[in-house]
């Protein structure tokens, strides 16, 4: 096994260096560096004792390094360290917080250039230069050291935290730091490399629908949200876990039929057989525009093309999206998309009609529906434009439902209360999380879940699903049904409490790495404490055509390629000679798995801006 290469940088005496030397194996090789010559080090008596102590083990010790150009000190063949280590970084007496951030930021930027690819960068900072919530008491941002951004600058995100004489060190070395008040409260933070936030371009999908190619790109505020499989057989995604455990159960009470989704695009046509109860999904669906596609597709298919991905979807694989009753044509797509409207399935609901008059549909067993949705909606912690759903179908005879009804309802509640509870500590458990909640008709419920035992900052209710028994215009063959639909990322989130919901899409491994497959144990982020960068936009509306919220909220998206986590709106004025309005929002930007940075920031929100101008008729101010 290659050996494991530790580097320290910025030693001062060599003390930690020393001590640290005494704990190794022979599987670690360490590197000590220090910015200061030789000569600069003459009068310190400790220091020569250390050296001499490196010397005798052998050590690589280095002088002069300066940790902002590793890559100068280091030839190719010497680089790819596992741990870099930077205690109590410090440009001098006088300096102030400008000054050491730019040391963080240059050290970090450095860092790259030499660090493995899975490797670490350890600093250890006195109490509250950090910056972040881990430091108690928090200190001010803008008088803090800014860690978390400056490592951005590196494309390094924060790890791991904890105090300094905890876990990191032997008690040998913490004899070194006992003495120095300095390092009582002081915090050592690991940091590890982040995916690129890069400008990905939405990729080209397509699809072969009988014998015909058509191609359609990913909507932009949806990139990599399409065609990810979570559901699928190899998958060992929360999600899957999830659903499989809760068709279990339920599995366990009703007889089951599992029936095959089909690709998540609804045609035009397909529309109409959307019941009057949830016509309004259709407002918030993501239209995309199908074109015949006449390259040689099978080629394409080989993966010889980076850009192109293809949904291999067979013409019946499609066939739930087809208008039943019109003289039984198969007449979804073919022949009519040359340049086809079709959207992005917004709810497994619009299905539903085409599962009950399927020939073989068996009353009193649970006909279960799994896949993808996709809704435009506002920049908000619980709500998502792709998300996951599962769709239970009951039908049974008219005179029976009361009784059949119950049974699902008390079913379902026991098993989601154990569920949600299965992380939470034994106290916890004690009163139910889940309440069905009537709605003014009478007849549906919403699925809402307490959500205080997950995070402080939730003081609302969460609804994860819901319970609709009023779909009377289906009555179908003398039975009447109930559809219960839940929203499995959102129950995925409050299961293994993971507060942000695009962390269930990141394309980082080591968020996978949390799950064992079928178990449920606590979520911990491979990304802690982000950065957030604040930036206002104010701008005239053109009071004809209007301003349409949910649409800035999409380009919001779209442009920041969802490192946007909140908008709020600040403020409206309208001027007392021209009567034009002028509204004022606020944005947010963080993300939850990638390094981000100020300057990327900066170039999001400028292009945000014209975005705004091209495509909702405001001038920005
Ligand atoms: C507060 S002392 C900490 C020394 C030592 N790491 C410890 O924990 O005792 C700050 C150290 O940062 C080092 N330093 C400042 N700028 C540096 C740079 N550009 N490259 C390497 N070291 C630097 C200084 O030389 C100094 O030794």
């Amino acid at each position: 096994m290659a050996p494991r290469r530790l580097l320290l940088v910025g030693e001062g005496n060599f003390s930690f260096a020393a001590a640290l030397s005494e704990t190794l194996d022979q599987s670690t090789q360490l590197t000590a560096t220090c910015l200061q010559r030789p000569a600069e080090l003459a009068r310190d008596p400790l220091a020569w004792e250390n050296l001499q102590r490196l010397r005798e083990r052998g050590i690589d010790v280095r002088f002069g390094v300066d940790c902002t150009h590793l890559a100068d000190v280091f030839e190719l063949h010497e680089r790819e360290f596992d741990q870099i280590y930077f205690n109590f970084p410090h440009c001098g007496r006088k300096a102030g917080v400008a000054k050491n951030r730019e040391l963080l930021a240059k050290f970090f930027q450095s860092c790259a250039d030499v660090l493995a690819e899975e490797g670490e960068v350890h600093v250890a900072l006195c109490r509250g230069q950090g910056g972040t919530p881990a430091d108690k008491p928090q200190r001010e941002w803008h008088n803090s050291w800014q860690v978390v951004a400056m490592a951005a600058l590196g494309g390094l995100i924060l790890s791991d935290v904890y105090p300094f004489s905890c876990k990191a060190v032997s008690l040998k070395i913490l004899a070194y730091f006992n003495n120095d008040r300095l390092h009582i409260g002081a915090l050592n933070h690991v940091f590890t490399r982040s995916l690129p936030f890069e400008g990905s371009q939405p990729r080209i999908f397509r699809i072969k629908l009988g014998n015909q190619w058509f191609s359609f790109p990913e909507p932009e505020a949806l990139v990599g949200k399409l065609n990810r499989g979570f559901l699928e057989a190899p998958s060992c995604h929360p999600i899957k876990t999830i659903n499989e455990k809760l068709i279990a159960e339920l599995g366990k009470v009703f007889p089951l039929k599992r029936l095959k989704c089909s690709y998540p695009l609804l045609p035009q046509e397909g529309t109409s057989v959307l019941p009057f109860w949830n016509c309004d999904f259709l407002s918030a669906a993501f239209w995309i525009s199908l074109h015949e596609d006449n390259s040689n597709s099978e080629s394409l298919t080989g993966g010889t093309s980076q850009d192109v991905e293809d949904f291999l979807v067979s013409f019946s694989e499609l066939s739930l999206l087809k208008n039943p009753g019109r003289d039984g044509k198969e007449e979804a797509c073919e022949g009519t998309c040359g340049q086809a409207k079709i959207c992005l399935r917004p709810s497994l609901l619009v299905h539903v009609q085409d599962v009950i008059e399927v020939p073989d549909f068996l009353s009193g067993s649970l006909h279960i529906l799994s896949g993808p949705v996709f809704q435009k909606c506002h920049i908000l912690p619980f709500t998502m434009p792709a998300f996951h759903e599962t769709l239970f179908i009951l039908g049974f005879n008219q005179n029976l439902k009361d009784g059949c009804l119950q049974s699902l309802l008390d079913h379902l509640k026991g098993i989601l209360d154990s569920l949600l509870t299965q992380t939470l500590p034994e106290s916890s458990k004690l009163s139910s999380l889940v309440k069905f909640v009537l709605q003014s008709n009478g007849k549906d419920y919403m699925i809402r879940v307490k959500t205080h035992n997950f995070s402080p900052d939730c003081t609302e209710d969460l609804i994860i699903g819901s319970v609709i028994t009023s779909a009377t215009s289906v009555i179908h063959k003398d039975q009447c049904f109930v559809f219960v639909s839940m929203n499995l990322d959102l129950l995925a989130m409050l299961v293994w409490c993971i507060s942000d919901w695009r962390m269930l899409w990141t394309f980082d491994n080591r968020f996978l790495k949390n799950f064992v497959p079928g178990k449920i144990e606590p979520f911990k982020s491979h990304s802690l404490y982000p950065p957030c960068y604040v930036h206002d936009v104010s701008f005239w509306i053109d009071q004809k055509k209007g301003f349409d919220e949910l649409e800035f909220h999409t380009v919001a998206r779209a442009v920041s390629q969802d490192a946007i986590i909140s908008i709020q709106f600040l403020s409206r004025f309208q001027h007392p000679k021209t009567q034009q309005v002028s509204l004022c929002y606020r944005l947010t930007y963080q993300t939850c798995d990638k390094a981000l940075t100020q300057q990327q920031v900066a170039s999001m929100q400028s292009q945000f801006r014209k975005e705004i101008q091209q495509h909702l008729y405001v001038i920005p101010r």
